[in-house]
Order: C-alpha cells, then sequence, then structure tokens
C-alpha cells in the first residue's frame, strides 16, 4: 500500500534509566503535571502509562498547522530506576516499540543505565537518550523551552566546552555498550547512529526536540509495526486493589479494540480464567494510569495503543506480562483457551530457565512472577503485584537474605495475619507482616497484637525493608 491511507495506532515508548536520572520529571514536564513531586521519597514504585495526543504534541512543539503528525499520539511508560525493579524495567521493554534512555548530564552512563540498555539490546527494541539535566551545567543561562539549538546558541563558551566533553563522554561510554551516538541534530544517520537529545525535565529545554524526535522518528522506522490491525495484542502489566472496584489488571492495548462486555481470557499459574470486562477505564488525557488514581473516564470501547485499567471478576491471579486474549463472538473458547495455556506455558518454563540462570536471551523476552515462598519466611502484602515483586526481590538481595513464606494483593485481613502466626512455632522473627502501600483492617490488628505476630508498615519498599532488617538485627543482638 501506498503508506498515505493506512491507520497508525501510537507508538509505545517506554522510559529506562537509572535512579534519579529524571525519567518521572521528564515526564511532568511534557505532561505539566507534578507526578514525581507526590511520590514517596521523590522515588517511583509503580509503572506508568500515559497517553499524549497528538494535538499536545504539536502544542508543545509550536509545529506549524500545515505539519503532519503521522501517529494519533504517543503512550509513554515510566518505570522506576531502582534496580527492584528489574521486573518493571522487563515488562516494559518487552512490549515497547521504542525506548527512551534517560541519563543525567553530570553523571553519565550508570549501573541502571546499562542495565537497560543491555535488555534493550538483547530485545533489538531502537531507543533514543535523553541527555537529561543540561541546566546543571556551571553557568548554564535558562532558556524555557526552547528548542535545544537555541538554547545553546545563548549559553558562554565555558558551558558550551563543558558540554560538549560531557556529550562526547556519554558517546564514548555509548560506544563501550556496541553503540554508535550522536546529537540528534548532528546525525545523518538516524537508522543505525543512537540519537541523543539533550534536555532540561527543570526548565524545558530540548522538550520540544525530544517530542518531534520521537513523533518523526518512530514512524519512519516502523511504520509497519505501527499499522492498526483489528487483531487484539493485549499485555498484562500490573494488578492492582482499587477502592471503589476492587480487583483491576492495568494491560497495555497494543494493537486491537477492546469493548465493555468482550469475554477475556487471563492467564494465571492455576490455568487459564474465562471472564468478561466489566468496566473499561482509562485515567484523563495526559494523565496517568497508576494505583489509586481517583479519578478514570468510562469507556465504551478502546482502540490501541493505550494504557487500560480492566474492571473484571477473577483477575487476581493474572500472571503480568502475559497476553490477555480476548473471545471474540463466534470464536472458540476452547481454542483460545488452549492458546491462553501455550502462553502459561511458556511464562512458567520460561521463569524456570530463569530461576537457574539458563536461557537468558529467551527468558527476556517474557517476564512473569518472580515470586517464590519458602516454607519458613515473612509475610508480604502491597498494593500491586509490581510493588510485591519488589520487596520479594529486594529481600532476597540483603545479606540476612530474608525468605517469604506467603503474600497477597490488598487489605491486610484477619486471614493475612492467621497464615503469618504460622510462623510463631517454626521461626518467630519471621512472625511479621510487611505491608507496603495497603491499609490494615482493624480485626487484623487486634489479631496481631493479640497473637504476637508483628505488621511493618512504610511508604517506600526501601524503607519497609529496611526497618524489618534493623527489627531482625536487634532481636539478634
Ligand atoms: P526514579 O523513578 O526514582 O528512578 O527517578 P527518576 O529517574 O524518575 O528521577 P526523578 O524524576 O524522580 O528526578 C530525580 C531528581 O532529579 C528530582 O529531584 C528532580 O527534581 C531532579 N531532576 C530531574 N530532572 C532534572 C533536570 O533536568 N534538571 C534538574 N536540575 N533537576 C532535575
Ligand atoms: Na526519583
Ligand atoms: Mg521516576
Amino acid at each position: 500500500s501506498s503508506g498515505t491511507d493506512r491507520e497508525l495506532r501510537a507508538p509505545i515508548c517506554c522510559i529506562l534509566g537509572h535512579v534519579d536520572a529524571g525519567k518521572t520529571k521528564l515526564l511532568d514536564c511534557i505532561r505539566h503535571s507534578n507526578v514525581q513531586g507526590g511520590e514517596a521519597g521523590g522515588i517511583t514504585q509503580q509503572i506508568g502509562a500515559t497517553y499524549l495526543p497528538a494535538e499536545n504534541i504539536r502544542e508543545r512543539t509550536s509545529l506549524k498547522a500545515e505539519a503532519t503528525i503521522k501517529v494519533p499520539g504517543l503512550l509513554v511508560i515510566d518505570t522506576p530506576g531502582h534496580q527492584s525493579f528489574s521486573n518493571m524495567h522487563l515488562r516494559g521493554s518487552s512490549l515497547c516499540d521504542v525506548a527512551v534512555v534517560v541519563v543525567d548530564i553530570t553523571q553519565g552512563l550508570e549501573k541502571q543505565t546499562i542495565e537497560s540498555i543491555g535488555l534493550l539490546k538483547r530485545r533489538n527494541v531502537k531507543f533514543v537518550v535523553a541527555l537529561n539535566k543540561v541546566d546543571r551545567l556551571y553557568g548554564w543561562k535558562t532558556c524555557p523551552n526552547a528548542p535545544i539549538v537555541k538554547a545553546l546558541k545563548s549559553q558562554s563558551d565555558d558551558v558550551q566546552r563543558e558540554f560538549k566533553w560531557r556529550v562526547a563522554e556519554v558517546v564514548t561510554q555509548l560506544k563501550d555498550c556496541g553503540f554508535n551516538s550522536a546529537l540528534y541534530y548532528e546525525n545523518k544517520k538516524i537508522k543505525e547512529v543512537v540519537n541523543i537529545v539533550p534536555t532540561s525535565a527543570v526548565s524545558g529545554e530540548g522538550i520540544p526536540d525530544l517530542l518531534l524526535l520521537l513523533v518523526r522518528w518512530v514512524p519512519e522506522i516502523m511504520m509497519e509495526k505501527l499499522t492498526y490491525v483489528d487483531t487484539v495484542e493485549c499485555t498484562v502489566l500490573e494488578i492492582n486493589e482499587v477502592k471503589e472496584f476492587g480487583t483491576t489488571i492495568d494491560v497495555v492495548l497494543i494493537n486491537g479494540a477492546l469493548k465493555k462486555g468482550d469475554q477475556i481470557i487471563v492467564c494465571t499459574k492455576q490455568g487459564p480464567v474465562t471472564t468478561s470486562i466489566r468496566h473499561l477505564l482509562t485515567p484523563y488525557p495526559l494523565k496517568e494510569l497508576r494505583a489509586k488514581q481517583g479519578s478514570y473516564e468510562r469507556h465504551e470501547e478502546l482502540k490501541a495503543a493505550q494504557g487500560v485499567k480492566i474492571v473484571a471478576r477473577g483477575v487476581q491471579h493474572a500472571l503480568a506480562g502475559t497476553s490477555l486474549i480476548v473471545v471474540k463472538p463466534g470464536h472458540d473458547l476452547e481454542q483460545a483457551e488452549a492458546a491462553a495455556m501455550q502462553e502459561i506455558y511458556n511464562a512458567i518454563s520460561l521463569s524456570n530457565e530463569n530461576e537457574r540462570g539458563k536461557n537468558e536471551d529467551e527468558t527476556a523476552i517474557k517476564e512473569i512472577s518472580r515470586i517464590q515462598t519458602c516454607k519458613e519466611g515473612v509475610y508480604v502484602q502491597a498494593s500491586s503485584l509490581g510493588t510485591l515483586e519488589a520487596i520479594i526481590e529486594h529481600l532476597k538481595t540483603l545479606s540476612l537474605n530474608v525468605p517469604v513464606s506467603g503474600c497477597n494483593l490488598g487489605p491486610v485481613h484477619k486471614q493475612d495475619v492467621m497464615k503469618a502466626t504460622a510462623m510463631l512455632k517454626r521461626k518467630e522473627e519471621y512472625a511479621a507482616i510487611l505491608a507496603f502501600d495497603v491499609k490494615v483492617m482493624p480485626e487484623a490488628f487486634e489479631l496481631a497484637v493479640e497473637s504476637g505476630v508483628k505488621i511493618f508498615i512504610a511508604d517506600t519498599v526501601y524503607k519497609l525493608v529496611d526497618i524489618f532488617t534493623d527489627y531482625i538485627k536487634k532481636l539478634k543482638e
């Protein structure tokens, strides 16, 4: 086909990079929001999807009315930088079309940056580098929201010199990772050489450049992949407890459309679960799909690409990272369930291989739950599957190596405390519940006090693990 009449979907763009490189702040700058300011400890602990409509991109980039934007928008996925959230890096990078790797210009490539680039390389995902925090260069003169070339022109010779050598440093580091790179406005081979876009998430220099580059370069390198098709392609990103709806699943609809009432199949370790979509929700445009945001827009139908919150019965054990399958009227349910079984089988066998450290390339293709429980260990409770996994991962990497005997999503109920009491006779120090971002029900609290189960609560996964390990250390003294 000529390419003029085809309908394109929004490209899915994952933001990766080291802790505090400015991933969330960059998105805030684009959205005119302040998600970063509201994060506990300034740390991202959720994977979030934001839809940026083309009109907003046009406005931010001061594109002339006659200039076309080929894509309807961008679906941007923010990830936490910290290593404990490697599950989210894997999920984000496995479903995105392209990535933005955020690098702090004053730090260069850091540990998590290099890991992210490694992931993208293995999956053959194209990326651009946002060389962020240019306003931190000593003596930088702020030019709010200016295109980067213009902003650089108004800097002193000293600033320009520092800028140049810092860019050269990053180019060398990227070379060590196996990539040729260049400042995007000097890049003559945009298909082979990685584009570097200098930005400031605080004063907005380079933001128009980054957005323009994404909406122009992405359709150019992957027109075929971005062509909208009716066949549903949809991946489960997160399982969340939301007050007014109960258990919900956050999915990324990569292609096709979802309708309220659609019969769907989700994958669980126990097998496929067939259910139907009760509510189809999205955050309002430019708002982020995350847990407990409060207000959602309800839809009858949604077309890809979108971040969607689905309310349905029986989805609490859905495996993040697996496909959600839609059974269209007239389709064979048995066949669809068989496809789901295959999906579960692949996911589980890949994760087992992962445990043995084998076949790394293949395991990188799909990331499912790494939750492994032991007979003796603490009980972990969190508001989302992603944070649950991050806590368990974090506990594992400590020198103490705290095992986990059980876990659950959502508020701490009496039954959870009951389960934790089992440790009182086996290993008393593990008779504990580590609760992240969840309510403790009064009856649960009472039972904990009566029985001697300790409940630990904190607003970041690191603090939660820290207060627990301090407690264990004190016991051992
Ligand atoms: P994690 O999600 O925790 O990995 O961090 P992040 O990469 O999302 O970084 P975040 O947006 O939380 O920013 C970290 C800190 O850097 C915050 O204090 C921001 O205000 C600051 N920051 C981010 N971008 C810029 C920038 O361009 N210039 C300056 N001066 N500060 C920035
Ligand atoms: Na941060
Ligand atoms: Mg962040």
